[in-house]
């Protein structure tokens, strides 16, 4: 990984330090290149049509589903959604319920993997919410104790997009194949940053969005161990044979994208894999893993900065939430902007609960990292916030 070619494919990047690609990643151009390509040569719809324009497009849009399968470790089960919550809420609406069961989430999930199981709460199916430790880790043994005959799902996020720190998904996936139920990992904050096997991972639903990967924006998947869910939508382009009385749907991921795709979309997220693939997972981990340390040590260091969750960098992605005494996070946000032109995330990053659970009400100030960030653009964080904390 050449971290000074990879910055010549961000533009933006000679004008902000951007410091917010848990939300969204930026893009590099090869990814924009390869959806221009798209529109400008051989934009067609796909499945459909028997002419050239519409073979290419078809072509590729299937090997970017192999592709993306690939990237995780699959041979196929990737379904294109919008984003990681639509994968989650495919899951939630394609599972057949049965009176009895339930679902076990945790209390520090983004809201996209806590609301689509509240909802089915509502609806009758049980729901048993694990709690973290008060700094926000996990103990396996509370989800041995919530996991019984009656799950019919387990999901949980693989990595906190609050804290960085990880949950024990390699303990609880072990917890869920003795126990027969089936387990939903919420990969948006890890599959971005680390090499991801959903065979290691031991999951039969992995959710994640490609606009947090160097992808364009609305895109994500949902990989399935099997083809076993109810299609969220149901309608053009996922039929096989249809009358009067009844319907087929395909076969494989056809069956689950009713309607005209997002072909551009499907074509460039296929090309931000290769990007990633290109630089290297492995030392994407490694180089985010350096920066982490740098930045969370800095931030120990100034006085009146509080950093949340573990400190231990080995547990953890490159997401850190942090305060500073007497300033509120929007506002030492709008200051590194101002400032500094550092963009960064405040408030409670869509998870109201873990910030209750923290005692944080108006939530954190949070630096994400990825790739493209250098070790200078960390110095000159801890540099203003320094000054920060000196002002309050
Ligand atoms: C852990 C986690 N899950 C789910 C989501 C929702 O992702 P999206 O907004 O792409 O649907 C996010 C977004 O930040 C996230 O961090």
């Amino acid at each position: 990984m050449n971290p000074e070619e990879i910055r010549r494919d961000f533009p933006l990047l000679k004008d902000v330090i951007y410091m917010d690609s848990a939300s969204t990643s930026l893009t590099p151009e090869p990814v924009l290149a390869s959806i221009l390509e798209y529109y400008r040569g051989y934009r067609a719809n796909v499945g459909r049509v028997v002419y050239r324009l519409s073979r290419l497009a078809d072509d590729l849009y299937r090997n970017a589903h192999r592709n993306v399968a690939d990237f995780i470790g699959a041979e196929e089960g990737v379904v294109f959604t919008r984003n990681t919550t639509e994968a989650i809420n495919a899951v939630a609406q394609g599972i057949k319920w049965r009176r009895g069961d339930v679902v076990v989430t945790t209390a520090s999930e983004h809201h996209s993997n806590l609301l689509p199981w509240m909802r089915l709460r509502d609806m009758g199916v049980g729901l048993k919410i694990v709690k973290p430790d008060p700094d926000g880790s996990f103990d396996p043994a509370s989800f041995e104790a919530a996991i019984d005959g009656d799950t019919m799902l387990v999901a949980m996020t693989i990595a906190s997009n609050v804290l960085g720190t990880a949950l024990p998904a390699r303990e609880v996936s072990e917890i869920c194949r003795e126990r027969g139920a089936p387990l939903l990992l919420d990969g948006a904050q890890s599959v971005p940053h680390l090499p991801t096997n959903v065979g290691d991972l031991g999951c039969d639903y992995l959710c994640f969005s490609g606009h947090k990967m160097l992808g364009p924006s609305g895109t994500g998947a949902l990989w399935m161990r099997e083809y076993d869910l109810l299609p969220l939508l149901v309608g053009g382009g996922a039929v096989e044979e249809v009358d009067l009385e009844g319907y087929t749907l395909k076969g494989g991921y056809e069956g689950y994208e009713a309607g005209s795709p997002d072909v551009a979309g499907g074509i460039g997220l296929a090309a931000a894999v290769d990007y990633l693939r290109h630089a290297g997972m492995e030392e994407i981990a490694l180089h985010e893993g350096r920066l982490t340390r740098r930045l969370l040590a800095g931030l120990l260091d100034i006085e009146g900065v509080e950093v949340y969750g573990s400190v231990d960098s080995r547990e953890r992605v490159g997401i850190i939430s942090f305060n500073v005494a007497g300033v509120s996070p929007t506002e030492v946000a709008h200051l590194l902007d101002e400032g500094s032109d550092i963009m960064v995330r405040s408030g409670h990053h869509c998870c109201m609960p873990l910030m209750r659970h923290l005692g944080l009400p108006a939530g954190t100030v949070r630096a994400s990292l990825y790739l493209y960030n250098t070790s200078e653009e960390v110095e000159e964080l801890l540099a203003a916030v320094e000054e920060i904390s000196k002002m309050a």
